[in-house]
């Protein structure tokens, strides 16, 4: 992606210190949604890297992978699988859980949203640990599926996130901070 148009998207992520606690420097989306220009970039930027790899489904992670999720499903025709918070999807789920610095943390997809061989990227609108990334790969392999690639819109890159995913796919990520 052009560095004019990184820099462009980049100036519409609002960093937000302090939230939800003390010491978190938040990444807010919201400017980059809010302006029609960056909006449409976004989404087209998203898309660009997937379009000849034959892309079943992407799987968008609640919720601020949802915003762009969809989006970007489109953009690629393919269908949209929400992967969800626990006891928020209404017909038989698979769960998978992962550690946080205290404690865990479950997401669930329903089991049948995916099928054998089905080809799927996982979307989020930000990769920090990489813990609910890879929990989401677990949830698409139980099922048979292949996970091609991942898409983020921000990295922070610090936190080495990348290392966890499924080896030898496309990362593809449009601003790394
Ligand atoms: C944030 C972010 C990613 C996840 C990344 O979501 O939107 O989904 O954390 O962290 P990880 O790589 O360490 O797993 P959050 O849990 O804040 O929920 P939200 O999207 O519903 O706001
Ligand atoms: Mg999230």
């Amino acid at each position: 992606v052009k560095e004019s148009i990184v820099k462009l998207l980049e100036s519409h992520i609002r960093n937000v210190p302090d939230f939800p606690k003390t010491g978190i420097q938040f990444k807010d989306i919201t400017p980059l949604l809010k302006n029609p220009d960056t909006l449409e970039l976004t989404s087209q930027v998203l898309a660009r890297p997937f379009r000849h790899s034959n892309i079943d489904h992407v799987i968008g992670l609640e919720s601020r992978g949802f915003l762009f999720g969809t989006n970007l499903a489109q953009d690629l025709h393919a269908g949209f699988v929400p992967i969800r918070k626990p006891d928020k999807l209404p017909a038989e789920v698979i769960s998978s859980s992962y550690e946080l610095e205290y404690g865990t943390d479950t997401i669930e997809m329903h089991a049948d949203a995916l099928s054998e061989g089905d080809r799927v990227i996982i979307h989020d609108d930000l990769i920090a640990t990489g813990g609910s990334a890879k929990a989401a790969t677990e949830l698409v392999e139980k099922l048979g599926a292949v996970v091609v690639g991942y898409s983020f819109i921000i990295e922070l890159a610090a936190l080495q996130g990348k290392d966890i995913l499924k080896p030898d796919t496309d990362i593809d990520i449009l601003v790394s901070i």
